[in-house]
């Protein structure tokens, strides 16, 4: 079973980096699990457009890689991110508005006559940095990108297994927090082996129009 674990800050070895490091090994444990650590920065990815609306450029080639893996390859999507004005930073949302042509059925409507999720094969986890407590972020949880990525990624079709936030400014030197990390990173591939569905928040509060 294929994981890619997306490390979309462009601080390297900060915050949500290192909880995405964490995570890994927590994945790791899971002796079946192959896990591919990706440092989004990396990928070249133009801005959407018209034109690109449809595949890759042809000078896009580990975007094109990437998105071959997701379509074809992989069981766990791991995004780890930092919050940026209550959002993303800009690679990580441009990355999300051009994964659409792999994400999105634009000729099959569900029954708001929106697209449907070509993404179920996925089961994502969402690694959250921020610099708010946790205790206010989970009252104003709709104001944080986990929030926002589990919509996306239940839209696009993908279950979503759970998402993790902590507020620590120095997270990448918190122990607990990191050891949380790992614990969730070990739950996540075990339930991915085990073939479980997703958490039960999204079961109930989440589930997505359904095709006709
Ligand atoms: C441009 C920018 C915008 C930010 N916006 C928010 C925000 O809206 N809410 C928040 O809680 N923290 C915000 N922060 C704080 C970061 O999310 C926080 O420092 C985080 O731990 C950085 O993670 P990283 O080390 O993985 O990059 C912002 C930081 C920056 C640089």
């Amino acid at each position: 079973m294929k994981v890619i674990a997306l490390s979309c800050s462009p601080s390297r070895g900060r915050n949500s980096d290192h909880m995405l490091g964490s995570f890994i090994e927590g994945m790791k444990e899971v002796s079946t699990i192959e896990v591919e650590k990706i440092y989004l920065e990396d990928i070249e990815i133009d801005n959407y457009n018209f034109e690109n609306s449809v595949g890759t450029m042809d000078h896009e080639t580990k975007f094109k890689e990437l998105t071959d893996k997701i379509k074809n390859e992989i069981t766990g999507l791991v995004i780890a991110t930092p919050t940026y004005n209550f959002s993303v930073p800009a690679h990580l949302k441009n990355f999300i508005d051009r994964l659409r042509f792999i994400a999105l059925d634009m000729n099959q409507k569900n029954s708001i006559g929106q697209p449907v999720g070509k993404l179920r094969h996925i089961k994502t986890y969402f690694l959250v940095s921020g610099g708010t407590p946790a205790w206010a972020e989970k009252i104003l949880f709709f104001t944080f990108p986990s929030f926002w990525l589990r919509g996306v990624f239940l839209y696009f079709g993908a279950h979503v297994m759970g998402a993790f936030y902590s507020g620590d400014v120095r997270t990448f030197q918190n122990k607990e927090i990191l050891n949380k990390c790992r614990r969730k990173g070990k739950i996540y591939a075990e339930k991915l082996v085990r073939g479980s569905r997703q958490g039960i928040l999204e079961h109930i509060f989440w589930r997505p129009p359904q095709s006709k």
